[in-house]
């Protein structure tokens, strides 16, 4: 008897120790103990051996445990066909979850964060700099004296309070910045916010995206400067892209010129976007002129360095079919949700 009673103990330990099982483990469990040759059946033939007077006992305790394996089964079935997997009751884990919306990225962080990632795969490294700046580091020190004929190509935003204060019209005042630091070689690319006082129409906005790119060191050539755009629209446009120089006058760079890329729309073939010259420009870029170098304090006899700078909207308005720049800035939720899963 006693014996029995050991062996019950035993059993009903091994069931609570059945963790969550798989359920392949339910019929294995069922056939161990319920089944015709299982051990509840195997402790009922034990029943003839107990003498008469314990008979009563040990058939309540036995009744007891048959019921617990039974009972045990039945939830464990039940678990398994409400949830597959979970031994929770009532939870399925099949079910698909709560839907987490997911924010997109600006089209123009997506374009910007390209731009600065093939120019890091170069060694360049990221600098921003102020968009409220002062005359000097926007104009003057980029070698563009005041009553210089070209700070008027560019329509400047000035603060009323400091008249020497300004909205930057560009990220050249970053180069300036950097450069006064004094640590060189400098290696940088910067992107910000610009801005500048224009109609707002489907073309052309009062504020807009630039990425200014610069390189000073000893012996850098305009070579290095063609170079190093060429592997950036490469990487950018693919290997067929076609570029072309053409000379242009900033005051901050000499020699200057603006770069153009074979159109990405028709391929070169002329079309309205690139009217109808199957050119695109992209970018200003050129050698730092040796003034600006003097203003920053770097020897120009010494060092050399390029310089370039490019829109990000516009880019960003062909890679994505975008025919309003103003959509740019309005946060309709309805434009920017489609940049969800964009690269
Ligand atoms: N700052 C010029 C602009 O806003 C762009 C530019 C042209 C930047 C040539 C440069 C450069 O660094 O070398 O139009």
């Amino acid at each position: 008897m006693d014996q029995l009673l050991e062996k019950i103990e035993q059993y009903k330990q091994e069931i609570a120790a059945i963790g969550n099982q798989a359920s392949e483990t339910l019929e294995a469990y069922r056939i161990k103990f319920l089944g015709t040759k299982g051990i509840v059946k195997n402790l009922m033939t034990e029943m003839k051996n107990v003498p008469s007077e314990k008979k009563k006992e040990f058939g309540q305790l036995l009744n007891e445990f048959k019921q617990y394996a039974e009972s045990r089964y039945e939830n464990w079935k039940l678990e398994l066909e409400s949830n597959g997997t979970s031994n929770e009751p009532g939870i399925d884990s099949t079910l698909p979850g709560d839907p987490i919306p997911v924010g997109s990225r600006h089209p123009i962080s997506l374009m910007r964060n390209q731009i600065i990632s093939i120019f890091q795969r170069l060694g360049f490294s990221v600098s921003e700099g102020p968009e409220i700046e002062d005359d000097f580091h926007n104009f003057t020190a980029l070698n563009l004296p005041e009553h210089h004929p070209a700070r008027d190509m560019q329509d400047t935003f000035y603060i009323q309070q400091n008249p020497d204060w300004l909205l930057r019209t560009h990220t050249s005042n970053i180069q300036i910045r950097e450069m006064e630091k004094g640590q060189l070689p400098l290696r940088i690319i910067c992107p910000g916010r610009v801005y500048r006082n224009e109609t707002i129409s489907a073309r052309s906005h009062c504020f807009f995206h630039q990425v200014e790119g610069l390189y000073i060191d000893e012996n850098v050539s305009f070579a290095d400067l063609k170079q190093t755009l060429y592997y950036f629209v490469q990487e950018m446009y693919g290997k067929d892209v076609k570029v072309r120089f053409r000379p242009s006058y900033f005051p901050f760079t000499e020699p200057s010129a603006e770069m153009d890329i074979s159109c990405q729309i028709c391929g070169g073939s002329g079309c309205s976007i690139c009217k109808r010259t199957g050119w695109l420009e992209i970018l200003g870029c050129g050698m730092v002129h040796p003034n600006v170098l003097t203003n920053c304090g770097i020897d120009p006899n010494k060092y050399t360095g390029f310089a370039f700078g490019m829109g990000i909207e516009r880019p960003a308005l062909l890679k994505y079919g975008i025919t309003d720049i103003r959509l740019f800035s309005e946060n309709d939720v309805r434009f920017l949700r489609q940049f969800t899963s964009a690269t």
